[in-house]
C-alpha cells in the first residue's frame, strides 16, 4: 500500500514540475500580434526544388507556372498532405512579369500565369488551402525581379485583393541596413492595415547578421517567422551547416521563438535527391526539435512513399506543433554524437539522439535518464515511445534509469519521454 507521505512528495514534485514549466515557459518578447502562426507554418514553398525555372516551353512540368502551383494543390488535398497539416503552398521568387502595371502595382508573368495571382488563390481557397507569395524589401527580388522599396503600401495592398495568406518578404538589394531594417517594420505596419490576415515570413536576420547582432525581441513584433541561415540545399552538408548554426546560436535565438514567431531554418528538403533515408529521418526529427516551419520545398508528383511517410508522420508533427510552442536546444554533445532536447506540453519531452560520424556502423549511446529534460521528464518515471526512424514503445523507466539508443550515422533516434498524447498511446 502507498503510504500517504509518498502520494504527498508525489503531489509536491509534480507541483514543483508545473510551476517550473510555468515560470519558464512564460515567453519573454511579445509576438507579431496578427493571431496567426500560433504553432509553425505548415505548407509547401516552390524554391528549392524549382528554383527560377522559367523555361515553360522546354520543361513545362517544372516551370514556375500557375500549372505547377495548381497541381501542386490538388496533390496537396488528394495524397494526404492537407490532412496532415500542410496547409500554405507558397510561391517563391521568379513568379513576377519584369515590370509594374501602369499603376504601378506588381503583377504576374502573363505567359506563366495567364489567369493571375487572384484566380490562383480562388482557386487554392477552393481546396481548402492558404496561398503564400514572394517579394522583395529592397529594390529588386534576388532573380532581379521589381522590389517593394517605395511601393510597401501598394504591395501590401495588392497581396490583400488578391487573396493571399502569407507573404515571404526577401532582403535583397537593400541600400543599407536602415533600409532594411524599417523596411521589415514598414511591410509588417502594412500588411496589418490591409486587415487581411497574411502570415509575414521574413529574412531580416539573415541580412542583418554580416553588419550586427539582430534585435530578435524586436524582430518577434514584427514577423511571425524569420530566416537565420543560409539558403538550404538538397544536401547532408547543407542541414549539418543549418543545425550546427542553430545549436552555436541557441543562447540567443531559442528563447525568443513562440506562439505566433519562429525561427526559420529553411525548406524541408525531404522527398529529393540529396538526402540518404537516415538524413531524412534526421531533418525531420530536428525540424520538429527546433519548432521549425514545415515547408516542403519538393515534386508532390513524384515522391517515394517512405519520404511521404516521414513528411505525414503524425507524431513527429504532434511534436512540432506542441501547444507549448518552446524551441528545443542542443543539451550535449559527446565525440560525434548529439543530444537535442525540447520541452513539450503534458510534461512531456522530445529527445533527440544524432550520430554526426560518416564512418562505420551504428552508434550505441547510453543516456541516464535523469540528465534529460532538466532533471524532471522523467522524475519518478515515465514511459518512453522511440518515433523514428520507426515507431517503437520502449516501456517504463525510472529517473535512475538509462535509455540505450542505436543511431546510424547521419541518423538520429527520436524519443518521446512521458506525455499523454493520443497519437503516442497507440
Ligand atoms: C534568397 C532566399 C531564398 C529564395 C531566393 C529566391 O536566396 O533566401 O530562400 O527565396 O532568394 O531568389
Amino acid at each position: 500500500m502507498k503510504s500517504g507521505r509518498g502520494r504527498q512528495w508525489r503531489g509536491c514534485l509534480l507541483a514543483l514540475r508545473f510551476l517550473f514549466l510555468f515560470f519558464w515557459g512564460v515567453p519573454g518578447a511579445r509576438a507579431l500580434d496578427n493571431g496567426l502562426a500560433r504553432t509553425p507554418t505548415m505548407g509547401w514553398l516552390h524554391w528549392e526544388r524549382f528554383l527560377c525555372n522559367l523555361d515553360c516551353q522546354a520543361e513545362p512540368e517544372s516551370c514556375i507556372s500557375e500549372h505547377l502551383f495548381m497541381q501542386m494543390a490538388e496533390l496537396m488535398v488528394s495524397d494526404g498532405w492537407k490532412d496532415a497539416g500542410y496547409e500554405y503552398l507558397c510561391i517563391d521568387d521568379c513568379w513576377m512579369a519584369p515590370e509594374r502595371d501602369p499603376e504601378g502595382r506588381l503583377q504576374a508573368d502573363p505567359q506563366r500565369f495567364p489567369g493571375g495571382i487572384r484566380r490562383l488563390a480562388d482557386y487554392v481557397h477552393s481546396k481548402g488551402l492558404k496561398l503564400g507569395i514572394y517579394a522583395d524589401v529592397g529594390n529588386k527580388t534576388c532573380a532581379g525581379y521589381p522590389g517593394s522599396f517605395g511601393h510597401y503600401d501598394t504591395d501590401a495592398q495588392t497581396f490583400a485583393d488578391w487573396g493571399v495568406d502569407l507573404l515571404k518578404f526577401d532582403g535583397c538589394h537593400c541600400d543599407s541596413v536602415k533600409h532594411l531594417i524599417e523596411g521589415y517594420q514598414y511591410m509588417s505596419l502594412a500588411l496589418n492595415r490591409t486587415g487581411r490576415s497574411i502570415v509575414y515570413s521574413c529574412e531580416w536576420p539573415l541580412y542583418m547578421w554580416p553588419f550586427h547582432k539582430p534585435n530578435y525581441t524586436k524582430i518577434r513584433t514584427y514577423c511571425n517567422h524569420w530566416r537565420n541561415s543560409a539558403d538550404i540545399y538538397d544536401s547532408w552538408e547543407s542541414i549539418k551547416s543549418i543545425l550546427a548554426w542553430t545549436s552555436s546560436n541557441q543562447e540567443k535565438i531559442v528563447d525568443v521563438a513562440g506562439p505566433g514567431g519562429w525561427n526559420d531554418p529553411d525548406m524541408l528538403v525531404i522527398g529529393n535527391f540529396g538526402l540518404s533515408w537516415n538524413q531524412q529521418v534526421t531533418q525531420m526529427a530536428l525540424w520538429a526539435i527546433m519548432a521549425a516551419p514545415l515547408i516542403m520545398s519538393n515534386d508532390l508528383r513524384h515522391i517515394s512513399p517512405q519520404a511521404k511517410s516521414l513528411l505525414q508522420n503524425k507524431d513527429v508533427i504532434a511534436i512540432n506543433q506542441d501547444p507549448l510552442g518552446k524551441q528545443g536546444y542542443l543539451l550535449r554533445k559527446e565525440s560525434s554524437i548529439e543530444v537535442w532536447e525540447r520541452p513539450l506540453s503534458n510534461l512531456s519531452w522530445a529527445v533527440a539522439v544524432m550520430n554526426l560520424q560518416e564512418i562505420g556502423g551504428p552508434c550505441y549511446y547510453t543516456i541516464a535518464v535523469a540528465s534529460l529534460g532538466r532533471g524532471i521528464a522523467c522524475n519518478p518515471a515515465c514511459l518512453i515511445t522511440q518515433l523514428l526512424p520507426e515507431k517503437r514503445k520502449l516501456g517504463f523507466y525510472t529517473w535512475t534509469s538509462s535509455i540505450k539508443t542505436r543511431v546510424n550515422p547521419t541518423g538520429t533516434v527520436l524519443l518521446q519521454l512521458g506525455g499523454t498524447s493520443k497519437t503516442t498511446s497507440h
